[in-house]
């Protein structure tokens, strides 16, 4: 009678004859329990360090897997082969037609199915939950902590900060997992060998969000109608005057069970495909747009500089043709990097910087918009220059409401840093927001009375094409007091 106990016995001499078993086992041994245990505390939701998840499913679990197949190798074919004896065809036949042998035989499978059950049970944790954090938000966002700190930063501020960053940077299906985790190798040793862009180019290569992720949640071609905006905005004078701009926005719509497709979300329509032509990166400089009908026919606007570029010369590695969809309006849905103006207001309508300090809004202007090479200079130029101003032209201000004049500082301070880090090398205006027509460009970009068809027509700029302005920057808009009744909104 052959006992567990000589099976495992002979299991472990098999192993530790081969140095690449032993190796192997001593892999597994010591990764297993905390595996196990880390596994099970991650899952209960206990660990939040994103360094922590990377040692445990980047390292830690891929080196068990090692250990296995080491283990593997070293019985079936180095050394530990002697003591296994598997495979050869006499010793199969020996080991069934003895009794008291495939008593033996049985107890190895036994054993050998036993631990394979238990290892692809570990496996599958290991991998279902790095499969986890790999798509989880802290890996994305805090992980390489520096490099991703501006995205992480304007995406917490933004109306999708509770949408997971792969949702809108990896589409669903095989092909984009395998595109997105070689993107991600890649990506890993930029940063380990500190080779990255700073700042990071957009488009991603790669990971650029496509249609379908924002169709997930979004359905333009059931929008419609119009949208009042309100835009609040303090002017750079003494009072820091809170004026607002009024906008009655086209939204429109992509068109939907016969109901027309308008507005501005006309152009997602299937009906209206959009292939446009730019010769630079940023897609700034489009020489053609060309607007295809479902029958084939296709209406083409030329810009002004087109006969240079329509035959390929005087084109670099940078032009492309695309497809319009959402990212060519809305490419900053959510990494929202204001303008200094844009960043200031947003602080002074929310109190963060107290509308009472005369002049505020111009002198924090002057101070953000200097170059810093740090964000620690910044900040302490900010406080040191606004400190010095203030002492020399409010004395009163600074001595009988120096909490008042500190409350501000922090404020704008947070302007800064929530749009501006040197560190990548992102300033005001780095990254474009093509949603709007800021210094001509986004909307303009096509929209600019010059893309002109054979016949004449051209891409209008017509003030009322996608808003109604109401207003623009006034103290007590008519057209508020209108629509809400009293007219003192404050
Ligand atoms: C709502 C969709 C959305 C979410 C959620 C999202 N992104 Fe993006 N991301 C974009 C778009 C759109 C762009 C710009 C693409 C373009 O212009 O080609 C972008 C660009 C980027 C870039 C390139 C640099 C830049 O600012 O253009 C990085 C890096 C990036 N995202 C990282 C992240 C990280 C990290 C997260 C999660 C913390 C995240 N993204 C979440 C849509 C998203
Ligand atoms: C997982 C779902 C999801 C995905 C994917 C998603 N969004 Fe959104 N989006 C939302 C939600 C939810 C809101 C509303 C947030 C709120 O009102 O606070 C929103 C709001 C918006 C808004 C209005 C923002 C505002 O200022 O009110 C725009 C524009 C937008 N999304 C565009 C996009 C684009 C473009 C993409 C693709 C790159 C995208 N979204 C992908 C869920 C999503
Ligand atoms: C031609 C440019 C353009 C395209 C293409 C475009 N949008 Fe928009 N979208 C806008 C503008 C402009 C607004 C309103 C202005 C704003 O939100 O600041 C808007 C508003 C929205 C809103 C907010 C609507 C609301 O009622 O508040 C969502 C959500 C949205 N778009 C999603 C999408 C999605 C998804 C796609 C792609 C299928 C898309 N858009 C394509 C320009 C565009
Ligand atoms: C890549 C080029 C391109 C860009 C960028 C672009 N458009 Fe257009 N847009 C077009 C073309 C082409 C037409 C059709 C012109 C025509 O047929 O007269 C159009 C038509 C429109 C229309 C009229 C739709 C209707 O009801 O017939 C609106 C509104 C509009 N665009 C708004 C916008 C807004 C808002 C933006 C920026 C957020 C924008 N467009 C950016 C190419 C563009
Ligand atoms: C192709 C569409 C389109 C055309 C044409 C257009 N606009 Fe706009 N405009 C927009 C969009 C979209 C926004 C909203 C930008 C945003 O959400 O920040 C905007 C915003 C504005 C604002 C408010 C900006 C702010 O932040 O205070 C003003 C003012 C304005 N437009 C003036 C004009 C004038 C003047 C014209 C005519 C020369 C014009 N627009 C033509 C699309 C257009």
């Amino acid at each position: 009678m052959i006992r567990l106990i000589d099976i495992v016995k002979a299991f472990v001499r098999g192993i530790s004859r081969s140095k690449v078993s032993l190796f192997g086992a001593i892999l597994t041994t010591i990764t297993f329990p905390i595996l196990l245990i880390s596994v099970i505390l991650d899952i209960q939701g206990l660990i939040h360090n994103p360094y922590y998840g990377f040692i445990l499913y980047l390292i830690l679990g891929p080196l068990f897997i090692f250990g296995l197949i080491l283990v593997f190798l070293g019985l079936f074919f180095f050394k530990g082969k002697e003591e296994v004896g598997l495979f050869t065809h006499e010793y199969l036949k020996e080991q069934f037609s003895d009794p008291t042998r495939f008593e033996r035989v049985r107890r190895i499978i036994f054993l050998a199915v036993f631990l394979t059950i238990l290892n692809i049970f570990i496996v599958a944790l290991v991998s279902y939950s790095g499969y986890h954090y790999t798509e989880s938000v802290q890996f994305c966002g805090q992980f390489c902590h520096t490099v991703m700190h501006p995205e992480y930063t304007a995406y917490q501020n933004s109306p999708h900060s509770r949408v997971k960053c792969v949702e809108c940077h990896i589409g669903a299906g095989a092909k984009w997992f395998v595109k997105a985790k070689i993107s991600g190798i890649k990506q890993l040793f930029a940063v380990a060998f500190n080779t990255y862009e700073r700042p990071i180019e957009t488009p991603v290569k790669g990971l650029r969000p496509a249609r379908e992720t924002c169709e997930e949640c979004h359905r333009p071609e059931l929008f419609h109608g119009d949208k009042l905006y309100i835009k609040d905005k303090f002017l750079p004078d003494e009072k820091n005057t809170h004026v607002r701009t009024v906008l009655l926005m086209k939204i429109g719509s992509g068109g939907f069970k016969g109901m027309r497709a308008q507005g501005i979300h006309w152009h997602v329509a299937p009906e209206n495909k959009i292939i446009y032509k730019h010769r630079d990166r940023a897609r700034e400089e489009i020489y053609e747009v060309d607007l295809v009908k479902p029958d084939g026919t296709k209406i083409v606007f030329k810009g002004a500089d087109w006969e240079k570029y329509a035959n390929g010369d005087n084109l670099t590695s940078e032009a492309g043709v695309r497809v319009m969809d959402c990212i060519d309006c809305h490419n900053r849905p959510t990494h929202i990097y204001l303008s200094p103006d844009e960043a200031l207001d947003a602080k002074l309508v929310t109190g963060d910087i107290p509308t009472s300090i005369p002049y505020i809004k111009r002198q924090a202007l002057e101070v953000i918009t200097k170059k810093y090479d740090s964000t620690e200079e910044a900040k302490n130029t900010i406080a040191t220059e606004l400190r010095a101003w203030y002492k020399e032209n409010y004395p009163d201000l600074v001595e009988n409401n120096a909490p008042l004049l500190e409350q501000a500082i922090k404020g704008v301070q947070q302007a800064f840093t929530e749009n501006c880090f040197p560190e990548m090398r992102i300033y005001w205006n780095t990254y474009k927001n093509f949603l709007g027509h800021r210094d001509d460009s986004g909307c303009f970009r096509c929209h600019d009375d010059e893309h002109e068809t054979e016949a004449g027509e051209t891409i209008s700029q017509d003030c009322d094409l996608c808003h109604v302005i109401l207003a623009e920057d006034e103290a007590e808009p008519e057209i508020l007091k209108a629509i809400q009744g009293n007219g003192n909104c404050d």
